[in-house]
């Protein structure tokens, strides 16, 4: 397969056309970002972990009926994935209490919750991905009825497979952000799973186990990635 003219860099990834209509390839940085950009950095090795990690989590995730975009690792950086269109939404599943959550409604991080909260924003950089309800959605036509209800149905299939997979691992999976597209017609999962897009904490510890540790100034920030990776690859 040849990798072909860049379509688009965001702020982790590049995406380049391929041969194939049907296929992308994405290339993860190690530039790190946070607060809609205002905080910039790199974490050394993380585009790395990230492609490694996203990939072993979404063959897991085809393996419980979870359609992804994953087609084939190409080496340590880059992956080919089905040629979505991305679907303008960041779905964020929550277990435990943390941080824009704390925050809105005045409460402490490491709350349990009986049930995962589902939550949407609009992915829009300029508007700062706000809250979006779901008849918003509806009404700007970012998602159809339909489209909605695969949506909600795999982002609790990928919460329920992954808790039970870091606890495995020794990590609590307190909150996360998925995105899915659009391939042949149908809702896919995309972009990626990984410290960057997940709330990961040790089971034993307590301790940030992701980019809560870039965000907020923690330090271990390229040892706590390779941590996660070798705990994922591992046990
Ligand atoms: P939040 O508590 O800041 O809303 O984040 C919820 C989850 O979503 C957390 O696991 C981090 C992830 N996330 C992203 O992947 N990208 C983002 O731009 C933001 C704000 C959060
Ligand atoms: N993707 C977000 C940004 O750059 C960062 C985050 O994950 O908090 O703003």
């Amino acid at each position: 397969m040849q990798k072909l003219e860049q379509i688009y860099e965001g702020k982790a990834k590049k995406v380049f056309k391929t041969d194939d209509v049907k296929r992308f390839i994405v290339d993860y940085k190690d530039d790190a970002t946070a607060f809609n950009g205002e905080k910039k950095g790199q974490i050394t090795g993380k585009g790395v972990v990230n492609n490694t990690m996203s990939n072993i989590i979404f063959a897991l995730l085809e393996e419980k009926g979870v359609p992804t975009h994953f087609v084939k690792q190409l080496s340590e950086r880059e992956t080919v994935v089905k040629a979505v269109k991305i679907l303008p939404l960041e779905v964020i599943m929550r277990n435990v209490s943390a941080g824009s959550f704390a925050k809105r409604y005045g409460v402490s991080e490491g709350i349990d919750f009986h049930e995962a909260t589902f939550e949407l924003s609009y992915k829009n950089d300029e508007l700062g991905d706000p809250l979006m309800c779901e008849s918003h959605a509806l009404a700007l036509k970012v998602v159809t009825k339909e489209q909605l209800e695969e949506v909600r149905k795999y982002a609790r299939m990928v919460n329920e497979t992954l808790k039970e997979f870091f606890l495995e691992r020794g990590l609590r999976l307190i909150d996360f952000k998925i995105e899915f597209g659009l391939y042949d017609g149908k809702v896919i999962l995309a972009d990626e799973i990984s410290p960057d897009t997940c709330r990961l904490w040790d089971v034993e510890t307590g301790e940030k186990m992701d980019k809560d540790r870039f965000r907020r100034d923690l330090g271990k920030i390229e040892e706590t990635y390779e941590e996660v990776l070798r705990r994922v690859k591992g046990k």
